[in-house]
């Protein structure tokens, strides 16, 4: 069940937004990103979509205000556009590269710039790096995102060893692919989204 009906008996579809967590040229997260965006397609009717920073540059946060407490429309338009499309999503899988044992400043930023667009909202990580597969980044990022109400579940996608996980065309391997529950984890996003979705609607009745 991926459809939800609201008062007008509309369809509205659960919506999930994949957001890559670098910008650098030659960054990984583009094609890791794709590939998730692939699969949960093939698993999932939900509306899934890209998110990616190159296209939304947002501004280091620097308001006076706590976003906890702004007032929108935000003066940055960037800052605006990137807000309405967080607030459309119920849910959120993060493309996590780890840098220096943590998470990007990208992702940090993005997080830190929003408040209510996030809270009661469900997140996972398909993560990547060294040894531990960007494992540390994403432990960080679970801490973050409860401190913004959101609910970051337990599976997540780990690629160990990112540098030997892509072909010649930049492409990631297909037995890299298939070491991972990528399945298990699009579906379990997808549950909690809805879960939260219905709990959402029962705070603004
Ligand atoms: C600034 C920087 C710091 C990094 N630090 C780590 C690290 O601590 N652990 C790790 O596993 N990989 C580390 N790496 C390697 C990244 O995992 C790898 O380059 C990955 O592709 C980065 O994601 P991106 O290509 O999407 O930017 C680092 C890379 C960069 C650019």
């Amino acid at each position: 069940m991926t459809k939800y009906l609201n008062l007008f008996n509309r369809t509205i579809m659960t919506n999930i937004k994949i957001i890559l967590g670098s910008i650098r040229e030659g960054r990984k997260s583009e094609s890791i990103g794709k590939w998730v965006l692939d699969e949960a397609k093939k698993v999932s009717n939900a509306d899934f979509e890209i998110i990616d920073p190159n296209e939304y540059p947002l501004p280091l946060f620097s308001d006076t205000i706590p976003p906890a407490y702004a007032e929108k429309p935000y003066k940055d338009e960037i800052r605006q556009k990137l807000s309405d499309k967080i607030e459309e999503a119920d849910g959120f899988i993060f493309i996590t590269p780890e840098y220096n044992h943590g998470y990007t400043s990208i992702i940090k930023n993005i997080l830190d710039s929003f408040y209510k667009e996030w809270t009661i909202k469900p997140g996972t990580f398909v993560s990547y790096g060294g040894a531990a597969g960007g494992s540390r980044a994403v432990e960080q990022l679970r801490q973050v995102l409860v401190e913004l109400q959101m609910v970051p579940i337990r599976q997540a996608v780990h690629i160990v060893g990112v540098f030997d996980a892509f072909d010649d065309k930049g492409l990631i391997k297909e037995e890299i692919k298939s070491k991972h529950s990528l399945d298990d984890v699009i579906n379990k996003i997808v549950w909690w989204s809805e879960v939260l979705k219905e709990a959402r609607s029962k705070i603004n009745n």
